[in-house]
Formats: C-alpha cells, sequence, structure tokens
C-alpha cells in the first residue's frame, strides 16, 4: 500500500510485508528449488496481534515474491513461531507418496497455553493441513514455544529445541517421524536472563580453515545490554542428546539493538548455514513511524565461526548474494585524506547503496607525553542531508572501536530508540574493513570481515542525500572505496 508518509521508509532490497504486521521469521526452508520465509504477521493491523504465518518465496533469497497466508489464528491460538522442514522420506508417514513433503511445527499460543503444532503441505509449502491430532508436543505450559526442528544425521533422528520461555531453559526432544517426541534434556539458564527465552536455534557451522561446532542461538526479550531483544549464541557441541557449550562465553549477533528471533535456513545445500533475523526490537515494534505496515527482514546472511585474536571461535556474517544487485558503483575515489580532510558524494535517491572500503588510520603521532592518550584517530563515515541530519558510522583506530550514531535523525524519537552503539575490533590494529547497506529505514553494518555485525532501524525525517567520508585527529588512507547503488533484477 502507498501511503505517502511510508514510502521513503520502505527498504528495496529487504523484504516486508505490504501492509500489516510482521516480527519473527518463521519455517526457513529450501525445498530444492526455491527458498520459503514464513514469517509472524498481523494482516489486518500494523500491530502485533491475530497472528497467522505470512508467506513469500524466492530462487536466492533477495527477490521475494508474497504469497497467500499459510497458516491461520485459529480457535486453538494463533500461529506463533516455528519452523519448516522437507520431510523427504516421508519419515512422518502423513504423505501419499515415498518424496514425503514439507511440514511445519509451530506453538498454538492462547493467553492460557502454548504447545507445539504440525502440519503438513502437500503443495510444496503454499497450503498447510494441521494434523488431526494436534497437539503432537503439550507440558501444560503457558510459556513453551516456537519449536526449531533439524535432522540430526549420526542419530537419524529429528532433534526439537523449544523454550521453556520462562524457565530461562531451551528443552531439547527426538522424535523419528516428526509426530512423537521424546525428552532429551534441558539447556539453561545460561548466559543473558532478561524475562523471556525465545525462538531457540541449533545448528552446525563450519570453522573456517576446516571441522565443525555446533552452536545454539537464543533470542532473550527483553533483556538486551543495548535493551530489549536480543539474539545471544553459545557455540559447542551436540550429542544428540545434550548441547555443551566450549564455555562461558556468550555472544551476541549484534552489536546495535534491531536484529531479533534470528532463524536459519533448514534443508540448505552443502550444509550452508543462513540466518535470516527481524530487523525490529519490541521495544519499540509497534509505535514505528510507518503506518500501513511494520516490520522489515536483514538481508539473508551467511554465518561461519571464525578465530579472532583471542583464539576464540566467534560467529562471523556476511550479507548473501549481495553482488548479484550491485549497478554500475558510484565515482567515489580512494586515496589519501589528511587530518580534518573530508570529501564528499551525493548519494542516488529512493535506492539501497552499499558501501564496501577498507582504511588504515596513521599512526598515532611519536613524542607525546608520558601518559597523554589526548590524540584520537578516528575515521568518520556520514550519511547526511542539508537539513543537518546525519548517521554516523566511526572509527577509533587508537582503540580499535567502531560506534554507530543514529541519534541525529529527526524522523522518530521514543524513549527506548536510544541512538549509540558501539563494538570493540581487533586491538592495536589501524586498519578496518567495513560493508554498509543502507536501504531506507534499515542499516546493517559489517566489519571485520562479518566478526562485528550492527543492524539498527534508521529514520531520518528527510532523505539522506550525500555521503561524506572525513579524517580527524590523524590523517588516513583509503586503500580500497566501492559505492555501488543495489536494483532488484526481477520484479516483486
Ligand atoms: C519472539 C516472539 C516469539 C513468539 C512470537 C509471537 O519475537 O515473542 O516467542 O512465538 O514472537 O509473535
Amino acid at each position: 500500500m502507498k501511503t505517502e508518509v511510508d514510502m521513503p521508509y520502505r527498504p528495496t532490497i529487504h523484504f516486508t510485508p505490504t501492509t500489516g504486521f510482521m516480527n519473527d521469521p518463521n519455517g526457513l526452508v529450501f525445498d530444492g528449488t526455491q527458498y520459503h520465509l514464513y514469517y509472524q504477521y498481523n494482516p489486518f493491523a500494523p500491530y502485533a496481534g491475530h497472528v497467522h504465518w505470512g508467506h513469500a518465496t524466492s530462487p536466492d533469497l533477495l527477490h521475494w515474491t508474497d504469497q497467500p497466508i499459510a497458516l491461520d489464528e485459529t480457535g486453538a491460538g494463533e500461529a506463533f513461531t516455528g519452523c519448516a522442514v522437507m520431510d523427504s522420506h516421508n519419515a512422518s508417514g502423513l504423505f501419499r507418496t515415498p518424496q514425503g513433503g514439507m511440514v511445519a511445527l509451530y506453538t498454538r499460543a492462547s493467553p492460557h497455553a502454548q504447545a507445539q503444532y504440525l502440519a503438513t503441505s502437500y503443495d510444496n509449502g503454499q497450503t498447510f493441513e494441521e494434523y488431526a491430532r494436534n497437539p503432537v508436543l503439550d507440558i501444560s505450559s503457558n510459556s513453551f514455544r516456537d519449536p526449531q526442528v533439524c535432522f540430526h544425521k549420526p542419530t537419524g533422528r529429528w532433534v526439537m529445541v523449544v523454550a521453556k520461555s520462562r524457565l530461562h531453559q531451551i528443552a531439547f526432544y527426538a522424535s523419528i517421524d516428526l509426530v512423537h517426541w521424546v525428552h532429551l534434556s534441558d539447556f539453561g539458564p545460561s548466559g543473558l536472563f532478561g524475562v523471556d527465552y525465545e525462538c531457540p536455534n541449533l545448528i552446525e557451522v563450519a570453522v573456517e580453515g576446516g571441522g565443525t561446532r555446533w552452536m545454539l542461538f537464543v533470542s532473550v526479550n527483553p533483556g538486551a545490554p543495548t535493551g530489549g531483544s536480543i539474539t545471544q549464541y553459545f557455540v559447542g557441541q551436540f550429542d544428540g542428546t545434550r548441547f555443551i557449550p566450549d564455555n562461558t562465553v556468550i555472544g551476541l549477533t549484534d552489536f546495535a539493538k534491531d536484529a531479533y528471533a534470528l532463524q536459519v535456513y533448514s534443508n540448505m545445500p552443502d550444509a550452508e548455514a543462513v540466518s535470516i533475523a527481524w530487523l525490529g526490537n519490541w521495544q519499540y515494534a509497534q509505535e514505528l513511524p510507518t503506518q500501513s505496515w511494520r516490520g522489515a527482514m536483514t538481508l539473508p546472511r551467511t554465518m561461519v565461526l571464525r578465530r579472532d585474536f583471542t583464539g576464540g571461535l566467534r560467529l562471523a556474517q556476511t550479507p548473501r548474494g549481495l553482488d548479484t544487485l550491485r549497478d554500475t558503483p558510484l565515482a567515489c575515489p580512494a586515496g589519501r585524506l589528511a587530518a580534518g580532510e573530508s570529501r564528499q558524494v551525493s548519494l542516488p535517491q529512493g535506492r539501497a547503496v552499499e558501501l564496501c572500503m577498507s582504511v588504515t588510520v596513521d599512526e598515532r603521532p611519536h613524542g607525546l607525553k608520558l601518559g597523554d592518550k589526548g590524540r584520537t584517530g578516528r575515521f568518520i563515515i556520514t550519511f547526511g542531508n542539508e537539513g543537518g541530519e546525519k548517521l554516523t558510522i566511526g572509527f577509533d583506530a587508537f582503540s580499535g572501536q567502531l560506534w554507530l550514531d543514529r541519534s541525529n535523525l529527526a524522523g522518530f524519537a521514543q524513549p527506548f530508540f536510544t541512538g549509540q552503539f558501539s563494538t570493540a575490533l581487533a586491538p592495536d590494529d589501524r586498519h578496518f574493513e567495513i560493508r554498509i547497506v543502507l536501504d531506507a529505514c534499515t542499516l546493517e553494518i559489517f566489519a571485520d570481515g562479518g566478526l562485528a555485525v550492527g543492524t539498527a532501524l534508521v529514520f531520518p525525517a528527510s532523505p539522506l542525500e550525500f555521503l561524506r567520508l572525513e579524517a580527524s585527529g590523524a590523517g588516513a588512507t583509503i586503500g580500497s572505496l566501492n559505492l555501488y547503488p543495489l536494483r532488484k533484477t526481477m520484479p516483486r
């Protein structure tokens, strides 16, 4: 729907619902030909409630086609978060052919009860039929939700992770037919505590350089160090029964606050680990300054584990396939910027842009008095407009930290919509590499090859018209610099 005020905020390459309210991604599955994105959806109003499963399909995770609603709210409750898997050998016995089909497992939620339900699709995920003997898993709880299921090859059975939200635990179950589930173990409380544990995901992820580890993602809401909703992760081993973390480290998928309820794709060729998260935060999701629709998804992200400077394994996320959307880069020269110097280029209007750059800031000046830490060497990236609004991403070379500041944008204010975030990059490294995707009301930052990721909603009152690069306190050399307008190659 083209409501005038909403137009400038509607992303062009991120998935958004045409109307209504969207939160978590659900049922992320590759069916052998296309990718499915189901999502928590209120089709009636741009507020959370009356939750259905919305649906879109894509050949590449970037070009999405809207599909009819897949799961309705029923007398048994709303269709809360869940997953979809390909039951390709008809292990469930619920399909008429040996090739099986798609199975969705999700939570039916009423104010008094949350239990896990099953639905089958005989037409590749277009429509679902509810299993006659639902629920398939019910522990008489009203905080038991968000099942995610993966096939565990070594034990030859399906494994479900599901949140006992208020107990701050993730329960593990196993099944050979997706219908009958046996309790295996419970994980937690562990990591951030917060109010509710939600949307767990278990996946085996490749370690760069060889091998794999298991990752358990747990969304916490509210309770994030940055406020509100956050996705945390643990790295460890899954032995078919129990998840054993390697250590007590809690990873966060994001240093800002708008990437929640991360879910991983099921049935990916070559076991590629790909995720999509809801680009939002419950603290302000229902008050965003759009009127006909609310909610966006992150870009699809490839996930690997990488050893960082501490020797520990950390999640690295990069946007998947984005290079296929790149248009001719805009003229934007690399080279030297002396301390205090800046360079500015115009931004194309109404387009998503990707900025890729690598920068080395000059050494800290020699001959400083002992204890004098007063000098800074900062590289500042500003997306701004003539009205004085600016969105800033900056690198402080002498402390090896990155910041993001959305507080000088005037389109939205709310007590929880905090403006400034920061993260540590590799210390003692004056060099940084960054990819920034700015697409209307969405900003995604990937630094240090994806080890530091910041996802933020941004609401300028007027369009951002220019990009300014500035060296402050010390000179800097821009080794490489590319600014691409991004375009869809297929119509929606
Ligand atoms: C997470 C969540 C889930 C729940 C869904 C309801 O954002 O609260 O726990 O299933 O949203 O829409």
